[in-house]
């Protein structure tokens, strides 16, 4: 494929237009901090779309599911800090007791797909059925539970505090693990019945695991068995264009001084960009969009850009992409980085938290796929990830030859090298045969 060479200066000031241009409203809140005013591209505190219609935008959701022929559910959780969040369940699939010719199949246990950064639930169903994880995993007879992290656009109302407030967005993938996985594994348990939840976890989605298990040791007992791709921990190996550009130039603090809490791109240039810039000219989209998650190298499906661009990418706060920022700057997977003074208040030290991979439950059954073209999940970290692992956890590393971050859930090509190989190991795990 004939990809657009773009100069390095000019894909730098894109990028750095783009993360300005990227923010919407929340700039506008703190005593008219409206600096970056392109109102053309930006949605104004008027659109609410993402905001007001929250149950429409849920049932749209699970529309893209019924479509394909799958029930939908859609289920709240209350997080301990008051988080709600949006799980989206496909509990069935008659595709499955089709294919066993019988109408009262066991039912197998619950499996919960875990999205990465700026990302949400949309993740698991972005390609067509037989092409995406959630709709293969229903169709062998699991429980597929799909998560939406606090933040994205699925998961932004809170108990007390306003989402539109400072408050609602000092949050990080630490919180993520400290309480959002928790409390959907607890969910999920509780309605289903089943003692245990498989866990599938891409990019963000496996830090999430990680600090979940070092910090609830307990939860090995209830997640015995994840799937980890394009695992990220020790990030220091990055060569995302984006998230550099973002920790390199101090960009990110300066948009939280600025007061822009939400790292949301704004729908409106979004729709601009993708929808009608892509179709004047595909390969030019395709290069804006792969300077922020990487190159694809994967064949992907180039008519599904407008849906996907359409649902993508779900936002998250700007705290959380400081984190990052911390962890490529400072080389460690670590808690986050408040400064000398404010981390004893946070932490008894000066220092914050190591996140030290070697101290997960060795009970673990971990299964590990990373890309040899990956710019985020670098070859190289993982390898150092993976002999951090506990020895006994690593049941398996399959490195995937020519996949990049992005091919893991956007690649047509997936399903053959990645998800039947999950299915191939869970069924193994769980005494199922295919
Ligand atoms: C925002 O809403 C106010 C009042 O509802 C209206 O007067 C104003 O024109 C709206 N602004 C935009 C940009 O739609
Ligand atoms: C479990 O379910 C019961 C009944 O449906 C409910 O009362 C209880 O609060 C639930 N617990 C959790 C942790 O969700
Ligand atoms: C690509 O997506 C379109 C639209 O959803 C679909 O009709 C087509 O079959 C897909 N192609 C492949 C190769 O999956
Ligand atoms: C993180 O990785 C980098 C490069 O691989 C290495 O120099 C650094 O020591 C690592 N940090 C830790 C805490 O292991
Ligand atoms: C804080 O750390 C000091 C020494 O590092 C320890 O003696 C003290 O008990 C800790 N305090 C708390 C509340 O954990
Ligand atoms: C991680 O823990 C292991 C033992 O559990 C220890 O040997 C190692 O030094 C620790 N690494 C760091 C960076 O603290």
């Amino acid at each position: 494929m004939n990809k657009l060479k773009i100069g390095s200066l000019r894909t730098n000031l894109i990028l750095i237009c783009l993360i300005f241009q990227l923010f919407n409203r929340i700039g506008t809140l703190e005593e008219g901090i409206n600096v970056f005013s392109f109102s053309s591209l930006w949605d104004s505190k008027n659109d609410t779309s993402s905001e007001s219609s929250s149950e429409s935008q849920y049932s749209e959701f699970c529309q893209i599911i019924k479509d394909f022929g799958y029930p939908c559910e859609i289920h709240s959780v209350m997080t301990k800090d008051g988080y709600k969040l949006t799980l989206f369940r496909i509990p069935d699939s008659h595709y499955y007791k089709l294919r066993k010719s019988v109408s009262d199949v066991p039912k197998k246990q619950p499996i919960l797909l875990q999205h990465g950064l700026l990302g949400s639930s949309i993740t698991w169903v972005i390609n067509n059925k037989d092409q995406s994880l959630a709709y293969i995993l229903a169709d062998h007879g699991y429980d597929v539970w799909l998560m939406n992290s606090r933040g994205n656009c699925y998961s932004c109302e809170h108990d007390t505090l306003n989402s539109e407030s400072k408050e609602y967005w000092d949050f990080t993938f630490e919180d993520m693990a400290k309480y959002d996985l928790p409390a959907a594994v607890d969910y999920i348990i509780n309605v289903t019945g089943f003692p245990t939840v498989s866990y599938v976890g891409y990019s963000q989605g496996t830090m999430i695991f990680f600090i979940s298990n070092l910090l609830y040791p307990d939860l090995a007992d209830k997640v015995p068995i994840a799937f980890l791709l394009g695992p990220v921990a020790n990030v220091s190996g990055i060569q995302n264009g984006f998230l550099r550009v973002l920790s390199g130039y101090g960009a990110g603090n300066m948009l939280q001084f600025l007061g822009f809490q939400r790292f949301s791109p704004s729908p409106t240039l979004f729709r601009w960009l993708i929808v009608d810039f892509c179709t004047q000219c595909e390969t030019c989209c395709l290069s804006i969009i792969e300077s922020i998650v990487g190159p694809h190298h994967a064949s992907f499906n180039r008519s599904r850009m407008p849906f996907i661009s359409s649902h993508e990418p779900g936002g998250t706060s700007t705290k959380n992409m400081i984190h990052y920022t911390q962890l490529i700057n400072q080389k460690q997977f670590q808690s986050y980085d408040y400064g000398e003074v404010d981390n004893v208040n946070h932490y008894n030290s000066t220092k914050p938290i190591v996140f030290n991979l070697s101290k997960l439950s060795p009970k673990l059954k971990l299964y590990i796929y990373s890309g040899s073209k990956d710019t985020l999940s670098n070859p190289v970290d993982v390898a150092s990830l993976v002999g951090q692992l506990p020895k006994e956890s690593v049941k398996k590393w399959k490195i995937i030859k020519d996949f990049a971050h992005i091919d893991f859930v956007w690649s047509i090509a997936a399903h053959n090298v990645i998800y039947d190989d999950i299915l191939y190991n869970l069924d193994d795990h769980l005494n199922f045969s295919q």
